[in-house]
């Protein structure tokens, strides 16, 4: 299982905070946007991760987060010199996907609560038993006509229609944009037409394959925070979540270098070494921490 992170888009609606620095380098609360959804991917247990982003943009967030050695993953870039709809970073995914099995997490989409829900998405799309090779998900909202839209039957779970932010949502299930599919992915996208706005939309894809029975949709259960970060209202309001966990509990939401340690991909040494290079700051404090309390916990199993 590969991870793709599509971090592109003008974010115009976060004008003028996007005139020189890009969407997903915007803090949320107290870390870039884009460490969110990194961490989400490496919460899945997703080492290979391709970054995809506007020309402009990709050398910044490559200087943000390197090759990713420090993390224990291999992160690699790909510029989208135009914005042609979500589903074009498949294309231009195709070589490093290279038939395997993606996830996908748009930039801008913030998680937080039991990634159970997720992993097991991820584990049902690697054996593929239930017969489905493209996973989306569903996530009750107030304000579907937002987002993409799925309408699914009540009992059997199985998708009915997929529409994008239509005027009159016929469900209040928003399609988060957390997207899983096969190896034949790119090439689908390849025999795709854009739509009347000229974008290749990842709502199409997803009826290409609702159209030959192979779309799965999984249905996140209420104890699961997601947020997306795409206007002043949703960026500020995702802030806020951050804050008031982290106050709350002390633990950090996608703290990276945190992430990789807990996970296996780094260990004790090479968390020290990461923390050589850093700041003095409360990040670095709060990951002193993390490694303490790692020896007091290893010295009590002993
Ligand atoms: C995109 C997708 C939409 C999805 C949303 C999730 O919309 O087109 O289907 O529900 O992401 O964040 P955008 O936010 O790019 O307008």
């Amino acid at each position: 299982m590969k991870g793709i992170i599509l971090a592109g888009g003008s974010g115009t609606r976060l004008y003028p905070l996007t005139t020189v620095m890009s969407k997903q380098l915007q803090p949320v609360y107290d870390k870039p946007m884009i460490y969110y959804p990194l961490s989400f991917l490496m919460g899945m247990g997703i080492r290979e991760i391709m970054i995809i982003s506007t020309p402009v943009d990709t050398p910044r967030i490559e200087s943000l987060l390197g090759d990713g050695a420090n993390l224990g993953i291999s992160l690699s870039y790909v510029k989208q010199d135009n914005p042609e709809g979500i589903a074009q970073a498949y294309l231009l995914a195709e070589e490093f996907l290279d038939g395997d099995d993606s996830m996908m997490v748009l930039g801008d989409n913030i998680f937080h609560g039991n990634f159970e829900y997720f992993r097991k998405a991820v584990r049902k799309q690697m054996d593929k038993k239930d017969g489905a090779t493209a996973r989306v998900f569903a996530y009750p909202v107030n304000d579907p006509e937002r987002f993409g839209v799925v309408e699914f039957d009540e009992e059997t779970y199985k998708v009915k229609s997929l529409e994008e932010k239509p005027a009159h949502p016929k469900s209040n299930y928003a399609v988060p944009g957390v997207y899983l599919y096969d190896g034949t992915v790119s090439e689908r996208v390849r025999n795709q037409k854009p739509s009347a706005r000229g974008e290749l939309e990842i709502t199409d894809l997803n009826q290409a394959y609702l159209d030959e029975g192979k779309l799965s949709c999984e249905v996140i259960g209420r104890g699961m925070a997601w947020l997306d970060a795409g206007t002043p209202e949703s960026l500020f309001e995702a802030s806020s979540f951050v804050e008031i966990i982290e106050k709350r509990q002390g633990f950090k939401i996608a703290c990276i270098e945190e992430v990789a340690f807990k996970s296996g991909f780094i260990d004790e040494v090479q968390l020290s070494r990461v923390l050589e290079k850093m700041p003095k700051s409360p990040y670095k404090a709060y990951l002193e921490r993390v490694a303490a309390n790692n020896i007091r916990e290893v010295k009590k199993a002993a």
